[in-house]
Order: structure tokens, then sequence, then C-alpha cells
């Protein structure tokens, strides 16, 4: 006989919510037989993947040796642009895997954990996965709040999240704003910026390692994901002080980033042409979708991103609904804790489209007649 799980299960996740991930391209292929659906809705590189990490990962011929699980030559060149040596760099299954390890390393339950609200849900999964206590700061018109979040801070506080550029609203916060935040932080506080996106930014954007030069309980985390569009292998790393740097690395399972991964990775990071086609992609898809946006009378957050957050007259999840049904997958603002707003990926000039047309076409029925059946 099965033990009933709630004996089994540690108390901090007697009442936790799993993470839910968007609509699937097959769910939508399955519900609604639409062959092709436009997905955008996880912030993925609408150009693919990096030519230049393609072509090393063709060139592999054999997997059955693990990887040296160090990846000098990868720490090095990540290390390098910064002047930083191979100790202040982290790497992980992702930069989800880095920010596990912060909690695995520093959060004991009952630890507080200061965020933005709404945020990154990890950073809150995560915490209540550890026990932790999340104190969640409201946004302030959609920007990281840094006076709120100071003045949260106590002196059970471990870690502090500024996600910049914020996911989900896209907005980062000012340069002079996040550098005093950093040099008002107690010094018993791990001050994490979540850079996922940093690629995306313009030139008035922080970039985290200037704030780990000033302040050493910094870690800064970076992905292979978005810009490089390499989501598939798993591939995120972090900057920091050698000692915690060192700690992360106790923390972690041994060969945690894959062979295949760490060699794409290290092609991607010359690939000079297309993460500049990429970001050349983004700011094109930005002006478009931003055009539409005004045209049709809609607020849109300022992105510093690969996405936008746009509102809705039309009920967040029946938007949502109604464009899946007409084959465009784009998140539901309801399940990121920005109700009234859909948080879309730009995508190509066509995928961008193919969404604007939907979206306008549901906003004129609504605004015609604001009943659901409309839709
Ligand atoms: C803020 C933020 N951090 C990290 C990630 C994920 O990074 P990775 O794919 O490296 O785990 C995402 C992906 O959506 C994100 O939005």
């Amino acid at each position: 006989m099965q033990p009933p799980l709630d004996r089994l299960l540690r108390s901090a996740l007697r009442a936790f919510a799993p993470y839910k991930p968007g609509t699937s391209v097959d769910e939508v292929r399955r519900r609604f037989g639409i062959d092709r659906p436009v997905k955008l809705s996880q912030n993925e590189n609408p150009l693919g993947s990096s030519p230049r990490a393609m072509a090393a990962l063709r060139e592999l011929e054999n997997l059955s040796a693990y990887v040296e699980d160090d990846h000098l030559a990868l720490r090095e060149r990540l290390a390098a642009p910064y002047g930083l040596g191979v100790e202040s760099v982290v790497l992980g299954h992702g930069s989800n895997e880095l920010v596990q390890l912060l909690f695995h390393a520093f959060v004991d339950p009952g630890d507080e954990v200061v965020m933005g609200k709404p945020t990154f849900s990890l950073f809150r999964k995560d915490t209540d996965v550890a026990g932790g206590h999340a104190v969640e700061v409201p946004l302030h018109d959609g920007v990281h709040d840094l006076d709120a979040m100071l003045a949260a801070v106590t002196e059970r506080t471990k870690l502090v999240f500024v996600c910049d550029p914020n996911n989900p609203t896209g907005t980062r916060v000012e340069r002079g704003a996040l550098f005093a935040f950093a040099r008002a932080l107690p010094a018993h506080v791990l001050l994490v910026l979540d850079q996922a996106y940093r690629e995306f930014m313009d030139a008035d954007g922080t970039d985290g390692v200037e704030v780990l030069r000033e302040r050493a309980t910094t870690v800064v985390l970076r992905t292979a994901s978005k810009i490089y569009g390499l989501a598939a292998l798993r591939f995120g790393y972090g900057y920091g002080s050698p000692d915690i740097i060192a700690t992360l690395n106790r923390v972690r399972l041994p060969f945690n980033v894959a062979g295949p991964a760490a060699a794409a990775v290290l092609a991607a990071l010359d690939d000079d042409d297309f993460i500049a086609r990429s970001i050349e992609s983004n700011e094109r898809g930005k002006a478009q979708l931003y055009a539409a946006f005004e045209r049709l009378g809609v607020h849109a957050f300022p992105t510093a991103a690969n996405f936008i957050a746009v509102a809705t007259p039309i009920p967040a999840q029946t938007a949502y609904e109604a464009l899946l049904e007409r084959g465009v997958i784009v998140r539901s603002g309801d399940g990121l804790g920005l109700p009234g707003y859909l948080r879309v990926t730009v995508g190509t000039h066509a995928e961008n489209e193919s969404f604007l047309a939907a979206f306008a076409s549901l906003l004129e029925r609504w605004r015609a007649q604001p009943v659901e059946a409309a839709l």
C-alpha cells in the first residue's frame, strides 16, 4: 500500500504549485488541427540557432567520454572580455540551474529572499522548494521598485533578485538607480542580477559585471538560450567573486554541462554575424509591434528584451485562448502575475504580422460587442 504522500513530502512542499510552462506547438496542432502554429511564448530566438554552433555540433564524432568537468577553455573565453579569471565563472545546465544552486548554497528554511512582483517565476518557486520566505515587492510602473526592495531587506535576507531586463514586463532598471541600490544593500545580502536578456538591451542598459566589480557579493546570470538560439542545449553561466563561484561549484552536480552544449556555445560566442542579425531583427520587430500597438490604442511596457508585455482590454486568459484557436501562442499575463496583459515574444516580421492580425481582429470584435462568446 502506498503511504499518504502528505506524510512523505517535506513540509515546505505541501502547498506547492508546480511550474506551468506555456502551451506547446504540439498541443495546438492536436487541439486545433493547425499545422504550423506561430509560437511567441518562450522568448526564443526567431532566427533559429547560431550557425557556428550548429556547425560545431555537426563536427562531433563521439559522445562516449565524460566531458572535462572544469570546461577551462569555455570559462576562459567567457571571462576574457571582462579581464576576469576562470575562477570568476560558473557554468550551469541553463541559467535556471544556477538559480537553484544559489538556493542550495545559501538559503536555509525560514531565510528571506527579496524579489519583484511580478518577476521570473522560478525565483519564487525555488524559494518555496527551499522552505525560504519569498518577500515579493510590487513593481512601480512596471519597473523594479529598488527603494521598496531595499526597505524590505532584513537580517534574515539572504538573496535579492533583480531581473534586468525583467520577465514578464521586459523593463530594465535605470543604471544609476541600480548602482545606488547595490551600494546601499547590507553586506550580508547576496545580490543576484539575472541578465538572461542582457544582449538585447540598448547602450544605456547596465552590464551586471560592472556592478559586481563594485560589490563583490553579487552574482550575474547569463544564458545561451536567447541571443545564441540554443535553448534546447540548456546552457547558462554566471559571474561572481572566486569564493562565491567556488561555493556554487561545490554544490553542483559533476558534469552538469553536456559536452555538445559546451562545444556549441564556445563556437556561438564568436558568431558576431548571428549576434548582430539577432539584435537587428529584434529591433525591427519591436518597432513593428509598438507601431501596431499604438494604432490599436493598447498600452505596452517599454521593453529592453526580446518580448513585450501588451495590455489587452479582453480578459488576458480569454484573449490567449482565442489567439491559440487562431494558431498564435503567446503567454497570458494571468499566469505570470501580470493580469490584463499578454507577453509576446518578438518574432520574425511574418510571425509578428500573424499575431497582430489575429489580435487586431479580436480587439475589433470585442470593442463592438464585449462578450466572450463573440470571440
Ligand atoms: C529571466 C530569465 N532568466 C532565465 C531564463 C532561462 O534561462 P535558461 O534557459 O538559461 O535556463 C529565462 C527564460 O525564459 C528568463 O526569462
